[in-house]
């Protein structure tokens, strides 16, 4: 079954709305210029604060829009929190949940982790689930047994038939200039695969599984190349429009490919 590429950029707590409509007034024509989007799917995640603000553009540029985060509860006293219903107000239609950043300094735990992907999906809205070990976890041989944790936490018991993303990205390459080796990358995406097999059956071989951790227009390519990574999910390197372009121009567009 042949799955999307996918071009993922999560701006984080980086550009304010003037700095969001700037970034899409120069970054528009240059995937307008790509020879072929037809396999692409491009989303950005900025700021919650540009999510109402860019979805009239991103809709007319057919870039879709995800939230960072969300608050599991429709509704509640929780100050500074953000429920599922109030980011699709905003047009979004994808969430971010598990984000490392989120588990390691904000306290979001596996079963945390899990109510957010559930509140997502209840809420019509599509999840990208982000999962990936910290550098002593892969150094303690604990990789994969990690990835598994987090996959079978957030995943298991759900209805056969959902829309989701998965986005492994080791917690040691994200922001540091290190990424995985292809090779590492490619092992632990087939793993996954394997894993959406067990929990997902009936879904598994059309979820695509992106790659993230400094993530760059010199080794998206090759990083794309490989089986079963279907896509990148790109933090520093999707700021500027240049880079992002390029790392969408990098995505491989052959009808062979991933099939
Ligand atoms: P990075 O971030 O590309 O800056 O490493 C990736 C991410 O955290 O999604």
């Amino acid at each position: 079954m042949e799955r999307p590429i996918v071009i993922a950029g999560n701006w984080k707590m980086h550009l304010g709305i003037a700095g969001g409509r700037a970034f899409l007034d120069d970054f528009v024509p240059r995937l307008a210029g790509l020879p072929d989007r037809s396999r692409l799917t491009v989303l950005l995640a900025p700021n919650l604060t540009l999510l109402a603000p860019l979805a009239d553009a991103c809709g007319a540029a057919d870039i879709r829009l995800a939230a960072q985060n969300c608050h599991p509860a429709d509704a509640g006293a929780f100050t500074g929190e953000t429920s599922v219903a109030m980011i699709r107000e905003t047009g979004a239609g994808m969430v971010l949940v598990g984000h490392s950043e989120r588990r390691q300094f904000f306290g979001d735990t596996d079963d945390f982790v899990r109510d957010k992907l559930r509140a997502v999906l209840n809420g019509g809205l599509e999840p990208i689930l982000c999962v990936g070990e910290t550098l002593a976890e892969r150094e303690a041989g604990q990789a994969a047994a990690v990835v598994s944790r987090q996959l079978e936490s957030a995943l298991d018991g759900l209805p056969a038939a959902v829309d989701l993303m998965i986005a492994y990205e080791p917690v040691w390459a994200i922001g540091t200039g290190r990424t995985a080796t292809p090779d590492d990358a490619g092992e632990m995406h087939v793993h996954i695969r394997n894993e959406l097999c067990r929990l997902l059956p009936a879904i598994a071989a059309r979820l695509p599984i992106l790659y993230g951790g400094s993530v760059k227009p010199d080794n998206a390519a090759e990083i794309m190349s490989r089986e079963d990574i279907d896509g990148v999910l790109v933090g520093g390197a999707s700021l500027a429009p240049a880079s992002f372009a390029a790392i969408a121009a990098a995505a491989p567009v052959s009808p062979g490919h991933h099939a």
